[in-house]
């Protein structure tokens, strides 16, 4: 479970405080979809990186599995980041002169573990996104929904509880953004907690709870009947 109690967080520039998340709660339990939706500027993206641990400078409180994540030191942060979540990107921010493979391994590498293990965790991730057949290619060779499902991979490799995706369709045509979402509906229902940052209402609206961001405050949650 994840919850954040009166979350507050400001981007100053020269003398210009800019006061972009405005007492944020928010309490999302393990294995829930929930989509967050709002204007560009709204501060969808800063919510999510701190949900996402990306970014600890902030003020308030942010819970996540029993633990004040403000009690951290950065290493353990980040290592808390790593066992905790997988994040996905709508530019999906691949590493273009390595094989989809490695890509979907380097996680794994950073653990530490043996280049036997890495290859047959690998190849199951794959397997699970339906793209195994791509694993000796580079990133180039595939098209858009195909490279979203390497980063995919590559973000529940090391089999994290949270999945975390920032515009994850946003390059995506209409037919791919369907195929995508049957990935994550397919991780949620497996288990995995599913938090996806969208403009597109056909997206956002197959969350089981929508939360809409207005100049960085929450105006509502919309509940699945
Ligand atoms: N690193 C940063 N430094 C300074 N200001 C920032 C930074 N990141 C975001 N902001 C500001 O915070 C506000 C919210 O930005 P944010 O990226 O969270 O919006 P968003 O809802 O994700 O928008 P979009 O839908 O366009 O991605 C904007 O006014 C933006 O300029
Ligand atoms: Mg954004």
């Amino acid at each position: 479970m994840l919850s954040l109690k009166n979350i507050n967080k400001s981007f100053t520039n020269g003398k210009e405080k800019n006061h972009v998340l405005k007492d944020i709660d928010i309490t999302i339990e393990d294995g829930e979809f929930v989509s967050i939706m709002g204007h560009s500027g709204s501060g969808k993206s800063t919510l999510l990186n701190i949900i996402g641990l990306l970014d600890r400078q902030f003020l308030g409180e942010y819970m996540l599995n029993g633990i004040d994540t403000h009690t951290l030191d950065k290493k353990s942060f980040t290592n808390f980041r790593n066992k905790n979540v997988g994040w996905v990107f709508q530019n999906f921010k691949l590493i273009h002169n390595m094989t989809v493979a490695d890509n979907v391994g380097l996680p794994l590498l950073y653990q530490g573990k043996s280049t036997r293990e890495i290859r047959e965790i690998v190849e199951n991730t794959l397997n699970k996104v339906g793209i195994l057949d791509k694993a000796n290619e580079l990133p180039k060779m595939l098209s858009g929904g195909q490279q979203q499902r390497v980063a995919i991979a590559r973000a529940i490799v090391t089999n994290p509880n949270i999945l975390i995706a920032d515009e994850p369709t946003g390059a995506l045509d209409s037919a791919t953004t369907v195929e995508i979402m049957d990935v994550f509906k397919n991780l949620n229902v497996m288990g995995t907690t599913l938090i996806i940052v969208t403009h597109d209402v056909l997206v956002g609206g197959q969350a089981d709870r929508m939360i809409k961001v207005l100049d960085g405050k929450i105006i509502g949650t919309n509940y699945e009947i």
